[in-house]
C-alpha cells in the first residue's frame, strides 16, 4: 500500500515538471515547417558548446582563465533553456537546441535589473506572437508588445559583461547591439532588429492556417551571411596623381547597420586592404603587408581590451579598461586618406574584409 502511494505521488510530480518545460523545436516543425527549418540553420540554432565549436572553444578558455567564474555566466544566453531546467552539464536534447522556439514564444517579462537574467518565461500552452487572430488546436496564442517590439532581442543582444563578482568587466558596455541602435535614427523611425534580421513575407505560418500578408523570416542572418556584410558597409575610393604622387581618399560607410560594424563579440574585426598595380597586375603598393593593426591602424575596425595590469589585447572577460574603439558608428562615413609614388602605377583597388574570429 505504502509503495502504490509512492509511484502515484511521483508521476504527479513528473506531470508537474513536464508542465513548466520548454518543447522541442522538432514538435512545432510538424505544423510550421517552413518556420521550422529556417530556424534550424540560423546560428539560434547552433548557440551551444555541443552545436558551435568555436563558442565551445572560448568558453572553455574564459572558465580556465576566471576559474569558473564564467561557466554559468555564459550560458545564460548560449543555452538559455538552462535558465528554466537548470540543465548546466547541458545533456538534455532540449538544452542544446540553444535559442529555441519557446524560449521567444514564451517569454513574458523583461526585467530591468540589468545584473540578473532579464528574460523571464511562462513555458506552457500559452504561444506568444503577433496576431491577435490566429487559433490554433495544440496551442493558445496571445498577443505579446515584447515581440512585436525589438525587446525580445534586447534579453541576450544587450551589455554581456556585467559578470557580478568577477574581477574586472564591471562597468564595460561591451557587447550591446540593443544600445548601440537605440540611439540612432533606424530605431527613431521604427527600424528594428526584426525589420532587418527578420524580414517580412507574404505566406502561411503553419499547416491549416490562412495565408498571411506579412510573416516573418527566422534565419537571422548577421554576420555569417556575406548579403548581410555587403549590406552593411560602402566603400568609395578616388584616386588623384599630384607631383609624382598618388593620393587615394577612401570614405568607409556603415550605410546599412542600424549598430556598430562590427557588433557583437569583441574578436570580430573589419580592415581595409589597399592595393595599387603595375600594367602586369603587380603590387607596386599597399597599405600592410601582413598584419593591418600593426601597419595601418586607422583602415581597422575593432574594439580593444587590457586587463586589470595594463597588458593589452585582453580576453573580454579579464577586461578592465577599452583602449580603442574605432568601430564604424551607425551612419558614419569615416575617411582615409594614403599616399604613395605613382610611379608605374595603372590601377588601385580598396577591399573590406571582415574577420569573423
Ligand atoms: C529569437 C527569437 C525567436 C525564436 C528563436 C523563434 N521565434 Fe518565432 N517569432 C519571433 C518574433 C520576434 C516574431 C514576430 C516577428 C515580428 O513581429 O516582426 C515571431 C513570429 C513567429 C510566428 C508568427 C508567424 C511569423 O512567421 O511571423 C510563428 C508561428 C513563430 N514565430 C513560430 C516559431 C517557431 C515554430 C520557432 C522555432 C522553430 C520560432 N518561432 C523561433 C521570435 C522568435
Ligand atoms: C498542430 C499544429 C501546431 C503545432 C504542433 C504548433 N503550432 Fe503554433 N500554430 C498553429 C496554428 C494553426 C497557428 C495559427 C496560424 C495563423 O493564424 O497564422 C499557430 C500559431 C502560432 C504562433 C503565432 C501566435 C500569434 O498569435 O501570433 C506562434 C508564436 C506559435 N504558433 C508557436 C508555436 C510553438 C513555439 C510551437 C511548438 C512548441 C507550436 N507553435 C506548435 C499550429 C501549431
Ligand atoms: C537597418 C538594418 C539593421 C537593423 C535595424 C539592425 N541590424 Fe543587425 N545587422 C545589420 C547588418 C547589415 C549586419 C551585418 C554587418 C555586421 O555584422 O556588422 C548586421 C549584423 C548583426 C549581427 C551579427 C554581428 C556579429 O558579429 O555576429 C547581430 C547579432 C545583429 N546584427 C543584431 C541586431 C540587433 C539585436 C538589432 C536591434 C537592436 C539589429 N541587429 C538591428 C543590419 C541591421
Ligand atoms: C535567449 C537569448 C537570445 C535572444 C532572445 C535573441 N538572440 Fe540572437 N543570438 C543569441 C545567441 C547566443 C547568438 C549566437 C549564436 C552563436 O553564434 O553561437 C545569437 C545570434 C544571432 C544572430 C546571428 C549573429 C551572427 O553571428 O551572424 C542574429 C542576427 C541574431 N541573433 C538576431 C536576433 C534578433 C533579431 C533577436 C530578436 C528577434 C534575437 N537575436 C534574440 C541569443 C539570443
Ligand atoms: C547577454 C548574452 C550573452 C552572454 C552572457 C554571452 N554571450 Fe556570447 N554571444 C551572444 C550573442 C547574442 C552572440 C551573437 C553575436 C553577436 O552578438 O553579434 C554571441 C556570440 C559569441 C561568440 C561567437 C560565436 C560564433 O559562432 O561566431 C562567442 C565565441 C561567444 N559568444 C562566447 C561567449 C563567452 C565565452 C561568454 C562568456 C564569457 C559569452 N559568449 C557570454 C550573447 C551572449
Amino acid at each position: 500500500m505504502s509503495k502504490l502511494f509512492l509511484t502515484l505521488l511521483l508521476s504527479v510530480s513528473c506531470l508537474f515538471a513536464q508542465g513548466v518545460k520548454f518543447q522541442r523545436a522538432e514538435s512545432c516543425g510538424k505544423c510550421h515547417k517552413e518556420i521550422y527549418q529556417q530556424w534550424k540553420n540560423s546560428k539560434h540554432a547552433f548557440s551551444t558548446p555541443e552545436k558551435n565549436p568555436l563558442f565551445a572553444k572560448i568558453y572553455e578558455k574564459s572558465q580556465k582563465d576566471t576559474d569558473g567564474e564564467t561557466k554559468l555566466y555564459c550560458i545564460r544566453c548560449h543555452a538559455p533553456v538552462t535558465m528554466i531546467n537548470g540543465d548546466f552539464d547541458l545533456k538534455e536534447k532540449i538544452t542544446n537546441e540553444g535559442v529555441t522556439c519557446d524560449v521567444c514564444h514564451t517569454l513574458v517579462e523583461l526585467s530591468d535589473n540589468p545584473k540578473n537574467w532579464p528574460n523571464i518565461y511562462k513555458p506552457g500552452k500559452i504561444k506568444r506572437g503577433v496576431f491577435r487572430d490566429s487559433k490554433s488546436s495544440v496551442h493558445k496564442n496571445s498577443y505579446s508588445k515584447l515581440l512585436a517590439t525589438s525587446a525580445i532581442c534586447s534579453g541576450c543582444h544587450g551589455d554581456m559583461l556585467d559578470i557580478p563578482g568577477t574581477r574586472s568587466c564591471g562597468n564595460l558596455t561591451i557587447c550591446d547591439t540593443d544600445f548601440e541602435w537605440k540611439s540612432t535614427s533606424f530605431a527613431g523611425k521604427g527600424e528594428d532588429c526584426k525589420s532587418c534580421h527578420m524580414k517580412a513575407y507574404k505566406g502561411k505560418t503553419a499547416k491549416g492556417g490562412p495565408i498571411r500578408e506579412r510573416i516573418f523570416r527566422h534565419d537571422f542572418p548577421g554576420a555569417y551571411s556575406p548579403e548581410m556584410l555587403k549590406k552593411s558597409v560602402k566603400l568609395n575610393l578616388e584616386a588623384k596623381e599630384f607631383e609624382g604622387e598618388m593620393v587615394l581618399s577612401l570614405g568607409v560607410k556603415n550605410q546599412g547597420a542600424a549598430h556598430l560594424v562590427p557588433t557583437g563579440p569583441p574578436a570580430r574585426m573589419a580592415f581595409i586592404k589597399v592595393s595599387a598595380f603595375n600594367k602586369k597586375g603587380e603590387i607596386t603598393w599597399s597599405n600592410f603587408k601582413k598584419n593591418p593593426v600593426a601597419e595601418d591602424p586607422y583602415g581597422v575596425f575593432h574594439i580593444v581590451f587590457a586587463d586589470v595590469t595594463g597588458k593589452k589585447p585582453s580576453m573580454p572577460w579579464l577586461a578592465s579598461k577599452i583602449v580603442k574603439d574605432t568601430r564604424l558608428r551607425p551612419g558614419e562615413l569615416r575617411k582615409l586618406v594614403y599616399k604613395f609614388s605613382a610611379k608605374d602605377v595603372e590601377q588601385v583597388e580598396a577591399k573590406l574584409f571582415y574577420r569573423l574570429f
